[in-house]
C-alpha cells in the first residue's frame, strides 16, 4: 500500500476531515504533521457529528493508529478535553494515539502574546483563531520552545518555563498587552498534564519508519491548505506553519522518497476565513447563497467564512508546489442552484495578464480575475455516489476544472457524510487510495 499526503489545496475548510475519515480505513495509520488546535474538521458519521483539532482524523476509524508529528504544536488542555469529548462518544482514543516527543507545547501566555499581532495599533492583524498558535511557533523557531519531552523532564521543564515566561510578562507589559495570569500554578497544572500524556508519548519518527519497513501504510493529514502555509501562502496572511506537502517530511521525520503521492481537497468554490486577500470574493448575493447552502462557518471560531468562486490559477498554482497527484472535488452539492457558475481562469493585474502567483498581498489585491461562466446544473447533486448519476453540466463543470487546472477530478464528495462520495475508475487517486 502507498503512503499518502492528503491537504487542503486551497485557504482550509476543503472538507479535508471527511476524505481523510473516508479513506483512513485504507491504511494503518494517519498521522497529522503541522497546526494545532487552529484546525477545525468536521466529520460525520451518521447521525454523529465529531470536531476534529488536534486529533488526527484517522482516530475515528477503530483499530487505525493515529499519530501527533513532530511538526505541531500541542495545547495539551485542547489536546485532553478532545481526547474526552471523542472517547465519552464511544471513540478509543487511549492505545491508538502517539504524541511526538518533538512536538512543541503550547502555553496560555502564546494567547496573549498573541495580542501582539492582532490587538495593537499600527500591525496588521491576521484574523487568527486567537489559540496562540503563532506565538508557539514563534518560540520554536526563535529555539526557546519547550517540546514534549522537555515537559516530561520535571527539573529541565522548571527552569526552562520559568525563563521562558518571565521574558513573556516583560515584553507583554512593555507593550501594554499583560492579562494577569498565575504563572506558578499554570506550571503546576502543566506537570499535571505531563503525567496524563506521558503514556502517549514516543518518537513517533521512529514508530513511523519502522511502520514503512513493515510494510504498513501511512496517510499524511495536512490541516489548514496551502494558500495559509507560512511560506506559500499569502503572507503575512497564513498561519505560521508549512501545510504544504514538504511539511509532511519535515513534520513527522518520514522521507520524502516515502511519499508515494500527494492529494489535493479542493470545494467546488472556495472560501477563506480572517483576512488577506481573495480574488475570487463574491460580496453579492452569490457569494450569500454559497455561505448559505455550503454552511460556511468557521469549526473553531464561528466565524462567518468569506466565500468565492473556484481559482484555476490559485490551484494551478498550489497543484505545483504540492506536486498533486490527483484532487479530491468537495462540496458539489452546494453549487446545485446556480444558474450561472464562475469560474476564474486568469489574473490580470493593470490589465496585463499574470502568469505566476504573486508574492505581495498589495499585487494580490489588485487581481483581475478573469471570469468564465458555465451553466449550473439546477438538480440536485446531494449524496450522489456514482459518477454517471451525476447531471452532465455538473460532468462538464468537473471535466472543465481539470481541463484548466491539468490535474486529474479523482474523487467527487456530495454531502457530509462517508457514503455521499464517489472515486473515479481508473484514474491515479483509485491508484493511490486503492492500491
Ligand atoms: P476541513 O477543515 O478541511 O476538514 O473542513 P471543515 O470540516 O472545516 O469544513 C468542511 C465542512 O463541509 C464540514 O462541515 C463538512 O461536514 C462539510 N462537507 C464536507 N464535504 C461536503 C460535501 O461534499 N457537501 C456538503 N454539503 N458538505 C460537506
Ligand atoms: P482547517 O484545518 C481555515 C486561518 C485563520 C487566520 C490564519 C492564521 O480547519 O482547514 P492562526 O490561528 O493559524 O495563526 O490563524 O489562518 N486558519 C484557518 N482557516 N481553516 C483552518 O484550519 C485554519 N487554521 C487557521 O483564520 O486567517
Ligand atoms: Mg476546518
Amino acid at each position: 500500500m502507498a503512503n499518502v499526503i492528503i491537504l487542503g489545496s486551497q485557504w482550509g475548510d476543503e472538507g479535508k476531515g471527511k476524505i481523510v475519515d473516508l479513506f483512513a480505513d485504507r491504511f494503518d495509520i494517519v498521522a497529522r504533521y503541522q497546526g494545532g488546535h487552529n484546525a477545525g474538521h468536521t466529520v460525520f458519521i451518521g447521525e454523529k457529528k465529531y470536531v476534529l483539532k488536534l486529533i488526527p482524523s484517522g482516530i475515528l476509524r477503530p483499530g487505525k493508529k493515529a499519530v501527533i508529528g513532530n511538526g505541531l504544536v500541542l495545547d495539551p488542555a485542547a489536546l485532553l478535553s478532545e481526547m474526552e469529548a471523542l472517547e465519552s462518544a464511544g471513540v478509543k482514543v487511549t492505545g491508538n494515539l502517539f504524541i511526538s516527543n518533538r512536538a512543541h507545547i503550547l502555553f496560555p501566555a502564546h494567547r496573549m502574546m498573541e495580542k501582539m499581532s492582532e490587538g495593537r495599533e499600527g500591525r496588521i492583524s491576521i484574523g487568527t483563531t486567537s489559540r496562540g498558535i503563532g506565538p508557539c511557533y514563534e518560540d520554536k523557531t526563535g529555539r526557546r520552545g519547550i517540546r514534549v519531552a522537555d515537559l516530561l523532564n520535571r527539573d529541565f521543564f522548571r527552569a526552562q518555563y520559568d525563563s521562558v515566561m518571565e521574558e513573556k510578562v516583560t515584553i507583554a507589559r512593555t507593550f501594554g498587552i499583560y492579562s494577569e495570569m498565575d504563572l506558578a500554578a499554570i506550571r503546576d497544572e502543566y506537570e499535571r498534564f505531563a503525567d496524563r500524556i506521558r503514556p502517549m508519548v514516543c518518537d513517533t519518527a521512529v514508530l513511523l519508519n519502522q511502520a514503512i519497513r513493515d510494510g504498513r501504510s501511512i496517510l499524511f493529514e495536512g490541516a489548514q491548505g496551502t494558500m495559509l502555509d507560512i511560506d506559500h501562502g499569502t503572507y503575512p496572511f497564513v498561519t505560521s506553519s508549512s501545510a504544504s506537502a514538504g511539511g509532511a517530511c519535515t513534520g513527522t521525520g518520514v522521507a520524502p522518497t516515502k511519499i508515494d503521492g500527494v492529494l489535493g481537497v479542493s470545494k467546488a468554490y472556495i472560501t477563506r476565513v480572517g483576512g488577506g486577500p481573495f480574488p475570487t470574493e463574491a460580496l453579492d448575493a452569490a457569494g450569500d447563497l454559497i455561505r448559505k447552502r455550503g454552511n460556511e462557518f468557521g469549526a473553531v471560531t464561528g466565524r462567518p467564512r468569506r466565500c468565492g468562486w473556484f481559482d484555476v490559477p490559485l490551484l494551478r498554482y498550489t497543484a505545483v508546489i504540492n506536486g498533486f497527484d490527483s484532487l479530491i472535488v468537495t462540496k458539489l452539492d452546494v453549487l446545485d442552484e446556480f444558474e450561472t457558475i464562475q469560474v476564474c481562469t486568469g489574473y490580470r493585474i493593470g490589465g496585463q495578464e499574470v502568469c505566476d502567483m504573486p508574492p505581495t498581498v498589495g499585487e494580490i489585491e489588485r487581481v483581475e480575475p478573469v471570469y468564465e461562466s458555465l451553466p449550473g446544473w439546477k438538480t440536485s447533486t446531494f449524496g450522489v455516489a456514482s459518477f454517471d448519476e451525476l447531471p452532465g453540466r455538473a460532468k462538464d463543470y468537473l471535466a472543465f476544472l481539470e481541463e484548466r487546472t491539468g490535474v486529474e477530478v479523482g474523487c467527487i464528495s456530495t454531502g457530509p457524510e462517508r457514503n455521499q462520495t464517489m472515486v473515479r475508475q481508473g484514474s491515479r487517486f483509485e491508484k493511490l487510495v486503492r492500491g
